[in-house]
């Protein structure tokens, strides 16, 4: 009888942490609410680049959110019955931006530059995945310093030091 007793409770511990374990990482890949229901995967299929909504990546640490203004450059005329683009159409005549939420986001003591990670060559997806397949836009990475590490030690021997000094990314 003791014995089943404490079996149970091993049992429910464990079933904890497994649960534990699987909220922090749904914490992690959950798409939050947005205030407009953007979907990657029309615009990328209609064959739209990441780089002409996403304009600054490839020269300033900011990969930067496409402006209302753009939206609008197409939408003055596609799918115009759709309630979420009249929805599109009242923050641009309100001249109010649209409240997007952010989804990827270091904190304040990270330093993180988009350029010389384009520059070295490195895809939009390998660090996001494949957000051209989204409907709603989500974090894949946990991007963790030892995420960020674990890549920077594997650059050429030449660049190690450099890459994994504190100062790079802790300035
Ligand atoms: C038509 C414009 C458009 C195109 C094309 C586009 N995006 Fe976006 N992107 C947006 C908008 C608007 C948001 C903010 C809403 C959202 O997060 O879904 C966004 C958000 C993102 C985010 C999340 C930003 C954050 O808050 O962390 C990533 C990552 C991203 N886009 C990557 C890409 C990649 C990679 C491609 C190409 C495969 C791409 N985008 C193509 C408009 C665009
Ligand atoms: C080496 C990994 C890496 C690559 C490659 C990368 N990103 Fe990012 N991206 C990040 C990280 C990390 C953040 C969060 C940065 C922060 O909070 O300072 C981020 C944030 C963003 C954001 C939201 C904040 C912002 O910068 O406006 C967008 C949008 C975005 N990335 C789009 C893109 C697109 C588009 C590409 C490809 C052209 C791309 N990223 C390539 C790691 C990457
Ligand atoms: C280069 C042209 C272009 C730009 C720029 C553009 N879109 Fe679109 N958008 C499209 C096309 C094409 C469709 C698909 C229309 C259809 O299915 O009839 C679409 C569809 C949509 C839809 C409906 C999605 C669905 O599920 O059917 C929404 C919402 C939307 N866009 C929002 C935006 C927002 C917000 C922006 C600015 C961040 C934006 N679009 C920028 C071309 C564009
Ligand atoms: C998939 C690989 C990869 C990931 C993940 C990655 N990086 Fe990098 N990072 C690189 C490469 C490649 C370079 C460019 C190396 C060079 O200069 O040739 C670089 C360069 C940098 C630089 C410029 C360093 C300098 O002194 O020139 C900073 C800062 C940086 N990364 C920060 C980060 C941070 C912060 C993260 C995590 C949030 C991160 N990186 C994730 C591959 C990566
Ligand atoms: C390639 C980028 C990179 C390098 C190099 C790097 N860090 Fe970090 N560090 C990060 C990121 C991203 C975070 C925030 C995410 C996290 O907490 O893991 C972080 C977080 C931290 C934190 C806060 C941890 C916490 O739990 O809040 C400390 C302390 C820290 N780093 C110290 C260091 C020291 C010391 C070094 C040098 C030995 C170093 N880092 C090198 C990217 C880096």
């Amino acid at each position: 009888m003791n014995r089943l007793w404490y079996i149970g409770i091993f049992i429910l511990v464990i079933a904890g942490v497994i649960a534990g374990v699987i909220l922090t990482r749904l914490q992690v890949y959950a798409a939050p609410e947005q205030p407009i229901m953007y979907s990657h995967k029309v615009h990328v299929e209609a064959g739209i680049q990441c780089l002409f909504c996403h304009t600054s990546a490839p020269k300033s640490s900011l990969a930067g959110v496409p402006s209302m203004q753009k939206c609008m450059g197409c939408h003055n005329t596609i799918d115009t019955d759709n309630p979420e683009i009249q929805q599109v159409a009242s923050y641009y005549e309100s001249g109010e931006p649209i409240p997007w939420v952010r989804i990827n986001l270091q904190p304040d003591f990270v330093y993180f530059d988009h350029q010389p990670h384009l520059g070295a060559g490195l895809n939009c997806e390998t660090c996001h995945g494949e957000v051209g397949q989204m409907a709603v836009t989500r974090q894949v990475e946990k991007m963790d310093m030892g995420w960020c590490l674990d890549c920077h030690i594997k650059q050429p021997e030449d660049k190690v030091a450099r890459l994994a000094d504190c100062l790079a990314c802790h300035k």
